[in-house]
């Protein structure tokens, strides 16, 4: 039996679905039951009738998943399939933002672990961060981990005071202006799509910007023809599948998710039938983190 087949039966039999990051490897983004951008993750995780949730993505999207279902069994293929920022904001910093300000809430961005989420107000993706940050009563907000979705948010919401955290994506952060010109050059016909994640001077130079479902909707929506993608290679596949008749250039070839490339087919097989890798949420970090996360879902809505 191939892996394909083996895959479905086990799914039948233990009454799973796989979600998928559009990040992960592409043989596993055609198994998958649903893919999207972590925002459409969270909200279909809690629309789902299963017993069990395979979650191809990091451990922020498996943690999210299962503080959302705590009733469901979230299994992730790789344990260790990590998000670095996740992890670059300090609850102890957050103490002291909050003792300095008044009147402040504590965005979090999803990409984030679940302590952080727990000394958050609210938590955002790169695809609501804008609406909700403006939809919030207060004046001033903490952005964690990401600076550069937090300086991206701020130019578009002038009205408030941020806080600035120094947390950033290895892969996104990285990207140079020079490789943003080299890829402009060699293909002058084509449209800049890029991911908030990049720093500013690179936004700067872009057609579009935003969420990885974002940049897909753009593209397949888009009359133009040629596009330059500025965020992981993984969202190459969906773009390639939706629009055939379009060309899609990785800005860089260093734009690679080592730890979403962790997924394979072989560990969602294995986590089927071992049923191991299960998320384990304390009680204590779901409560507090469940909180920002519906509000989240409850803004997002509006
Ligand atoms: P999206 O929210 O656009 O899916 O992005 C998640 C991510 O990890 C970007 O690096
Ligand atoms: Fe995290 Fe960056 Fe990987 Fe997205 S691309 S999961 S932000 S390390």
């Amino acid at each position: 039996m191939d892996k394909k087949a083996r895959i479905l039966q086990l799914k039948e039999e233990k009454n799973a679905v796989i979600l998928a990051h559009y990040y992960v490897p592409d043989e596993v983004q055609e198994i998958a039951d649903y893919i999207g951008d972590s925002f459409y993750l969270s909200k279909i995780a809690t629309d789902i009738d299963a017993k069990m949730i395979v979650f191809c993505g990091v451990s922020f999207m498996g943690e999210s998943a299962k503080i959302l279902n705590p009733d469901k069994i979230v299994i992730m293929p790789d344990e260790s399939a990590d998000c670095a920022m996740a992890h670059m904001a300090e609850v102890e910093k957050i103490k002291n933002v909050r003792q300095q300000y008044e009147d402040v809430a504590v965005v979090c961005y999803i990409n984030s672990t679940a302590e952080l989420k727990v000394h958050s107000d609210v938590c955002v993706t790169s695809a609501n961060a804008v609406a909700i940050v403006k939809a919030l009563p207060n004046k001033n907000i903490y952005f964690i981990p990401d600076m550069n979705l937090a300086h991206y948010v701020a130019s578009k919401v002038p009205e408030k005071h941020f806080i600035f955290n120094d947390g950033f994506c290895p892969i996104h952060h990285a990207l140079t202006k020079q490789e943003v010109i080299e890829a402009k050059n060699e293909h002058p016909n084509a449209q800049f799509l890029v991911h908030p994640e990049c720093q500013e001077d690179i936004l700067s130079l872009a057609d579009y910007i935003g969420s990885t479902s974002g940049i897909i909707d753009y593209a397949t929506s888009s009359l133009a023809k040629e596009f330059i993608i500025g965020t992981e290679r993984g969202v190459l596949y969906e773009l390639r599948k939706k629009n055939p008749d379009k060309s899609f250039y990785l800005v860089s070839e260093k734009m690679i998710c080592h730890d979403m490339k962790k997924v394979t087919l072989d560990k969602v097989i294995a986590g089927l039938e071992n049923m191991n890798h299960q998320v384990e949420v304390t009680d204590e970090i779901r409560n507090g983190a469940n909180h920002s996360l519906n509000r989240m879902l409850e803004l997002g809505k509006r």
